[in-house]
């Protein structure tokens, strides 16, 4: 690891001064550790009983539940308003959510969303609802993903909180979701 670190994220060419093959077999451990470091989560939520906040994925239920009030709600709210005040002069857990109060589930992504295309670059998104599509991805997506403590999409990784953490896509969740 620390190796690595030196190293950096490319494959420099005084590194493939060694035979062709490590030097794959380098950069790929450095992808593979990208994808790690890419899945890990910043504590935002309450202390857990070590003392130590937790992080998302550490919470109960009812400690998200919570969460999702004091953190994403606040996140999100100004920018659904800001979009289209009267539409979103309030917004409540049932925007993302649907009826999830009622059934108790509250797992994301939701056919309550309209399903998106799956094209990792947004094509389908960008072309024929413009305005959500760059309102989510320079305002939303980063808002959201910083109150979980979680990066943002990479598309390179294909990993990390984006458009699909809220929607799914033609078949089902994807990336991870
Ligand atoms: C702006 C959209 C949005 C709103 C509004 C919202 N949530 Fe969420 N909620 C999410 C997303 C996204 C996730 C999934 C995060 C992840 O794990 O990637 C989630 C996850 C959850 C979970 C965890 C589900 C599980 O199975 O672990 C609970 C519980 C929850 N929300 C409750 C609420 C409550 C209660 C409210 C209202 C106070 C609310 N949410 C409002 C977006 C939203
Ligand atoms: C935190 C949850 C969340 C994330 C992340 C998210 N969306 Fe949405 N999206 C919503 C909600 C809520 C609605 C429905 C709002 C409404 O009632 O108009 C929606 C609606 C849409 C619609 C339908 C618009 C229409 O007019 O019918 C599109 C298209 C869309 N989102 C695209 C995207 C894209 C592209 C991304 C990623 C860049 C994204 N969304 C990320 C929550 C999310």
């Amino acid at each position: 690891m620390s190796n690595m670190h030196r190293l950096g994220n490319k494959c420099t060419p005084a590194l493939c001064r060694v035979p062709l093959l490590q030097c794959l077999a380098a950069a790929a451990a450095m992808a593979a550790a990208a994808v790690l470091h890419c899945a890990s989560q910043r504590a935002v939520g309450p202390v857990g009983p070590d003392g130590r906040q937790l992080t998302w994925s550490e919470m109960s239920f009812q400690q998200r539940r919570a969460h999702m009030k004091s953190a994403v709600i606040p996140a999100a709210a100004p920018i659904f308003r800001a979009w289209r005040p009267q539409r979103f002069a309030t917004i409540g857990c049932a925007l993302c959510h649907g009826d999830a109060e009622r059934t108790g589930d509250f797992r994301m992504p939701t056919d309550h969303l309209p399903r998106l295309s799956g094209e990792v670059l947004l094509g389908h998104e960008r072309a024929n609802f413009p305005e959500t599509t760059q309102l989510k991805l320079d305002r939303l997506v980063p808002a959201v993903a910083g109150a979980l403590g979680m990066d943002g999409f990479n598309i390179i990784t294909r990993r990390g909180f984006g458009c699909y953490s809220c929607h799914l896509g033609p078949r089902g969740p994807m990336f991870g979701h």
